[in-house]
């Protein structure tokens, strides 16, 4: 049977954005002011403490510059597959049944460069993220591009309105501070309410001694924190076991270890559980028919099955 199965072709029947995050009733995003300063590995620690602490949980990674959540899952030879019937995107399962949505499931190889310029990325991403079966979820959270520009706007302006929470990534320098300051603005012109602020990296955790130094001086997170007048949500120390738990995508065993910094990442989530306790609790909508002739998916461009 003939299939289209492009990112750009199909959306579903009833296709717009609300409807598909109907069934998640937590919606979280990641956000940082710069790069590299571990949000990533927020967005996926959170996802997995969610789903660690009994919720079912998916991932969105729109960074479509640079998706890195498939890796950090282990979940890098992943495919996404196209519901024949519904026309719906099937997210891949990963640790602990979390669903992973990323468009470097689509891409050829794990080095490839995404090139699309904007307008095409706008429209691109709009059908996909309008196109993904999530089913029904407790927390869906959400990976953006780093910076405040056109790349994480464009994501988080797809799902306006459909956003929860806020969770912005920092590093604990006071310099910092202007950066969380941008971050914190660009979620209140999009309406979206900042669930606080994660510092990560906030001190070292040495291998050879165990003791933890702080570089940055006590604290930064918390001050930037408030003196932007947004919850502080915690610290994560830049550990070296952690690194290494991310670089073979075993992130979730390194949550399920007993240690500091695991510690840490489960106390972030815990304070999210409990701001958002009531979304939550509420009650689940009716189940959907189950999805049975699935294809694979195909990106803007390419060959189309007849
Ligand atoms: N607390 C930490 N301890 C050890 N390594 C860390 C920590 N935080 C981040 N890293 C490492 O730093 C690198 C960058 O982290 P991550 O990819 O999460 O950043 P990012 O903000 O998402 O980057 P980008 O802006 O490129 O999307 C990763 O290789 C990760 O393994
Ligand atoms: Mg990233």
């Amino acid at each position: 049977m003939s299939v289209k199965v492009n990112i750009r072709g199909q959306a579903s029947a009833p296709g717009s954005l609300a409807h598909v995050l109907k069934g998640v009733k937590l919606k979280l995003v990641t956000l940082s002011g710069k790069g590299g300063v571990g949000k990533s590995l927020v967005t996926a620690s959170v996802a997995l403490g969610f789903a660690m602490r009994g919720y079912s949980v998916g991932i969105l990674d729109g960074d479509v510059y640079g998706p890195t959540i498939p890796k950090m899952l282990g979940l890098s030879d992943s495919t996404l597959y196209v519901d024949q019937k519904t026309g719906r995107i099937l997210p891949a399962v990963g640790p602990l049944g979390v669903k992973v949505v990323s468009i470097e499931f689509a891409l050829p190889s794990d080095d490839t460069a995404v090139i699309w310029r904007a307008p095409l990325v706008n429209q691109a991403l709009r059908d996909f993220i309008a196109q993904v079966e999530w089913g029904q979820l407790d927390v869906l959270v959400v990976d953006l591009p780093p910076g405040t520009g056109d790349a994480p706007l464009t994501i988080a302006q797809s799902l306006q309105g459909g956003l929860d929470g806020s969770i912005i990534v920092t590093i604990p320098t006071e310099i910092s501070r202007r950066i969380v300051v941008k971050a914190v603005d660009f979620s209140r012109k999009l309406n979206i309410r900042v669930a606080g602020v994660v510092e990560n990296m906030c001190c070292f955790k040495c291998p050879g001694d165990g003791k933890v130094y702080y570089i940055f001086g006590k604290e930064a997170g918390k001050r930037i924190a408030e003196s932007a007048g947004v919850p502080f949500l915690g610290g994560i120390p830049m550990d070296p076991e952690l690194s290494h738990y991310l670089d073979s995508g075993r992130l979730h065993e390194f949550l399920a270890k007993d240690t500091e910094t695991s510690r840490a990442i489960l106390a972030v989530v815990d304070k999210l559980a409990e701001m958002y306790k009531e979304k939550l609790a509420q009650q689940e909508q009716p189940k959907e028919e189950k999805p049975r002739r699935i294809s694979l998916l195909k990106l803007p461009g390419e060959e189309e099955e007849e």
